[in-house]
């Protein structure tokens, strides 16, 4: 997608080096950086220069081709997976995009791992942007369902960033968004805050600004008014891990947004590629909630009067502040799911009917 009218990916791979847009820094400075060792992509994910599940899982791949370059050998290659695999815990498609690359490389002669590695981890790139693409195409029917009934623009809620700059390109909830904006179909995007660390503000709406969707930035507690007053025609956000029954785990207060969602009929969508799916874990207990720094809390960063990023210290000194990132939607107040395979009902009989697992 583009952004002051060029077109970037999140993540991509050039002279040994990975390239990433630090997305820490946005929407203020748009910086690239270089991961150029296993420890620069493993501080990126854990710093959350680079989030989103996709792209944590793109990171972690090229991470495991920079540990390659670095060293190549088992002893080192094994730590580095296990120190990649702990970097954030939450999101499936960082261990199933190592699960993946040790796959592809098992057996593989030392003087051809690195050609391997790198190919693997470009094809989890490709095959991700092919996902999100299917995902945006089979979510647009939906979209436009509503726009024949409506004849009127339609309001979308999203949460948090499950945007392009979450995945590789497009997108999961967004893809649907991008692929109505370019059939022009009018929609208008509400986008949740998303506190503590803003990315509904900070990543959301910068990236649809960039495409030229309208978009209405809203505290985080906005959404059920908005919902009451009619004013949200569907909800649309992504998912760190999705279990087989449906359950879906995602950024803090979607749960939230799926009981005003269910209280007021508006339907709530979850969009994410097959990578998302835990086939694994069979209670939403399992799940390994993150746990981040209060700080993220208790101070916040923007730009100072002479355009200078800054932060400063928000809550009372002495407060103590708790900083969940992630929650469950229970799979009964989700309306259905948008993969790369179709729309399907969140429960297990929905999920294996289009991924006969
Ligand atoms: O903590 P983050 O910013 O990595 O959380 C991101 C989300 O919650 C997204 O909704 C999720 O990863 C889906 S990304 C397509």
């Amino acid at each position: 997608m583009r952004i002051e009218g060029k077109e970037y990916r999140t993540i991509w791979f050039e002279n040994n080096v990975v390239k990433i847009i630090d997305q820490t820094k946005l929407p203020h400075q748009f910086i690239i950086k270089n991961l150029k060792s296993i420890k620069d992509a493993i501080n990126a994910i854990k710093n959350m220069e680079v989030r989103g599940a996709p792209l944590i899982g793109a990171t972690a791949a090229y991470g495991i081709v920079l540990a390659i370059i670095e060293n190549n050998d088992q002893s080192f290659l094994k730590q580095s997976v296990n120190d990649l695999i702990n970097s954030r815990p939450t999101a499936i498609n960082l261990k199933w995009a190592v699960d993946r690359m040790l796959k592809r490389l098992s057996g593989v002669n030392s003087d051809k791992i690195l050609e391997f590695a790198i190919n693997e981890a470009n094809e989890i790139c490709e095959e991700d942007i092919v996902f999100c693409e299917k995902i945006g195409l089979n979510g647009l029917k939906i979209i436009e369902e509503i726009y024949n009934k409506k004849k009127d623009t339609v309001n979308i809620l999203t949460h948090c960033n499950a945007g392009w700059l979450a995945t590789i390109n497009w997108g999961t909830a967004t893809s649907p968004i991008y692929h109505a904006h370019k059939k022009g179909i009018p929609v208008h995007i509400w986008a949740d805050e998303t506190r503590p660390r803003n990315q509904g503000a900070n990543l959301t709406s910068y990236e649809l600004n960039e495409e030229g969707i309208e978009n209405t930035i809203i505290a985080d507690n906005t959404g059920g008014i908005l919902m009451q007053r009619g004013e949200v025609d569907m909800c649309i956000v992504g998912t760190d891990r999705t279990l087989s029954n449906g359950d879906v785990c995602n950024k803090i207060g979607t749960y939230l947004k799926a009981l005003a969602a269910h209280d007021n009929r508006v339907p709530f969508y979850v969009a994410l590629p097959s990578s998302t799916i835990d086939w694994n874990i069979k209670n939403y207990k399992e799940i390994p909630i993150e746990e981040r720094n209060s700080e993220e809390l208790s101070h916040i960063e923007g730009l100072d009067e002479n355009g200078n990023l800054k932060k400063i210290q928000v809550y009372p000194k002495k407060s103590k502040a708790m900083n969940l990132a992630f929650d469950v939607t229970p799979a009964k107040y989700v309306t259905a799911l948008i993969t790369e395979k179709g729309v399907c009902e969140a429960s297990s009989s929905g999920l294996k009917k289009l991924f006969d697992k």
